[in-house]
């Protein structure tokens, strides 16, 4: 672990999150790394929808995600839903690519928020079909997973089951189990 890189090994996912708000500078970073992402033809499909706890859509966000999620999710001072464009502008075509390329626009802004000292929780744990509607979403996007960022917060705050999952040991499959040589079983 100690040869990798540290912004890879520092990242992880919170569950207590300080309600410290993000300073805007640091928020325009994050989306700094995401633009700076390749895709194919250069087309970045990506798009994020972001809130602050001062705008509007904060609260329609925060009411989207899974009740399980709002409990730790509730203090993070920033939501964004990723986004990424399915139908290609260009000849108007099926983009096959378009989550992989949204997805390392989405890895950039993790290393970024790591770099900069901010953790950040992902979930797919929520009403997709109302964020479309609420969130009044064109049907050539499609929503990603939703973030939650800030920085370290007291896991005393939480719930006791909730808070253990902060020290829950962090594991992973062997290379061995998902490097394939010959064919994919
Ligand atoms: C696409 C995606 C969806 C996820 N959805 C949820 C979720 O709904 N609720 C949750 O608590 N964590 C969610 N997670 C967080 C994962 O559980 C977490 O990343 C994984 O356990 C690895 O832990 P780590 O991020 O600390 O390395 C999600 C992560 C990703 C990348």
């Amino acid at each position: 672990m100690d040869k990798l890189n540290k912004l890879i090994t520092d990242r992880w996912s919170p569950v207590a999150f300080d309600s410290r708000p993000v300073e805007y500078d640091t928020i325009h970073l994050l989306f700094e790394a995401a633009r700076w992402a390749p895709s194919s033809m250069n087309a970045q499909p990506w798009r994020f929808i972001f809130a602050t706890r001062d705008m509007p859509d904060y609260k329609v966000l925060l009411s989207l995600l899974s009740e399980q999620n709002q409990v730790w999710a509730t203090t993070a001072p920033l939501l964004v839903l990723p986004l990424t464009q399915i139908i290609s502008t260009y000849k108007n075509r099926p983009n096959r690519l378009a989550f992989y390329e949204a997805g390392m626009a989405v890895g950039n802004l993790l290393l970024q928020a790591t770099h900069m000292g901010l953790l950040v929780h992902q979930a797919s744990g929520y009403d997709v079909d109302r964020a479309k509607e609420e969130l009044v979403i064109p049907t050539r996007y499609e929503p990603m997973a939703m973030m939650a960022i800030g920085y370290k917060g007291d896991v005393a705050q939480l719930p006791n089951d909730v808070a253990a999952r902060e020290t829950m040991d962090r594991t992973r499959m062997e290379i061995s189990k998902f490097l394939v040589s010959g064919r994919c079983k």
